[in-house]
């Protein structure tokens, strides 16, 4: 029989800047009560310069592995839209950090479905025996990409990272990853975008804008998107594990906007108190948000062993997806601040 993905660590890490909606709002024309209204989010965490995305996912990897009670992994996949350099990739810097050198490493480009398309990529490198343990993790420094004078956009990110250790273990045992549904529609690319710094820039013949180099969002055809199109990614997700949505014991989405999590839940006909996450304190930390999302449900006690736990993302791409996985009996450790 074949080994299949069991999820036996997780760990997450916050860079130590707190920035309110109030601090915010000291720069921006906005308030608290629309940032709060609108997104859910009332707080957020920046990463100072000198810290690389790298930085945050080494201190979330080492949470993760001590959580894990492993010291050594055959992989690390790194799902991240801001990698500490355009080349090389960054998860054989975080590698080397946690002096895993010698070990597989590559990042995964998925936007904020990222985590989502790492996981399933780290299933496989177990499932065809290529890995006996992988480190999963989710890192961005969004700050490093977004306008901080574009307040529709510098009020929704915060940076972080969050990650998970994968075993080899057998069907049906607590921690059991999958299956997934995963999709695509590159037709959608300027909705969710940074347009300079790429081979298509040459392309135009034009010199790039100032604001090309930015992380530019069209908010609300997103926010449509995002309902539709995990919607329809869990039904199918569902509909193949033989599932209805009344045996999911918990929903872990990523935490993009508080109204599109609501909105998703109630489509789906989950109750409320089932949809779990922390938007509120750490606002949307793209590809990094389903992690720490999951090590924060874990530390808080809301994550039962064996619960049955839904993960759905919706990012750039666009791309979309979700997965199955049950909940297992892990060690409990404290998320590090800087
Ligand atoms: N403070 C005050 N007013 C604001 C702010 C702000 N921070 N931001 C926008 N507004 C104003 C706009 O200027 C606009 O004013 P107008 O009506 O006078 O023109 C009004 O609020 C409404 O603007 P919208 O953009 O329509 O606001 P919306 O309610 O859609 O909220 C938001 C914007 C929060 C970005 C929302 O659209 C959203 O969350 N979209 C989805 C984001 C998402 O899921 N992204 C995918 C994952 S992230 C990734 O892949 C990297």
């Amino acid at each position: 029989m074949r080994p299949v993905a069991v999820l036996c660590g997780v760990g997450s890490y916050l860079p130590p800047t707190a920035v309110s909606n109030d601090d915010l709002s000291q720069r921006l024309d906005t308030t608290d009560e629309w940032i709060l209204t609108r997104t859910g989010i009332a707080n957020r965490f920046f990463a100072s310069r000198g810290t690389a995305t790298s930085d945050l996912a080494v201190s979330a990897a080492e949470r993760a592995l001590k959580c894990a009670e492993v010291d050594g992994v055959d992989a690390v996949v790194l799902a991240t839209t801001t990698p500490d350099r355009p080349c090389p990739a960054t998860a054989p810097v975080v590698a080397a950090k946690l002096g895993l050198s010698g070990v597989a490493a590559f990042d995964v480009g998925a936007v904020c479905t990222g985590f989502l398309y790492a996981l399933s990529a780290a299933a496989g490198l177990i499932a065809t025996e290529t890995a006996e343990r992988v480190l999963v993790i989710g890192a961005d420094t969004y700050s490093t990409i977004v306008d901080p004078s574009n307040r529709s956009d510098a009020v929704i990110f915060g940076d972080g990272a969050g990650a998970v250790v994968l075993r080899a273990g057998t069907p049906g045992e607590p921690g059991a990853v999958g299956p997934f549904d995963l999709g695509s529609d590159g037709d959608h690319r300027d909705l969710i975008t940074i347009r300079a710094g790429g081979s298509e820039q040459r392309l135009s013949g034009a010199e790039p804008r100032p604001e090309d180099h930015y992380f530019s969002m069209s908010g609300k055809k997103v926010f449509q998107q995002a309902i539709v199109q995990m919607a329809g990614s869990v039904r199918g997700l569902l509909r193949r594990a033989g599932l209805e949505i009344g045996q999911v014991d918990r929903m872990v989405g990523h935490q993009a906007n508080q109204r599109i999590l609501t909105r998703l839940a109630d489509v789906l006909g989950l109750p409320e108190d089932r949809n779990i996450g922390n938007i509120r304190e750490v606002g949307n930390t793209a590809g990094a948000s389903i992690p720490i999302a999951l090590d924060d449900g874990h530390r808080r006690g809301l994550l039962s062993t064996g619960d049955q736990v839904l993960l759905t993302a919706f990012g750039g791409g666009l791309t979309w997806g979700s997965a199955l996985l049950t909940w297992p009996d892990l060690h409990h450790t404290d998320r590090i601040r800087s």
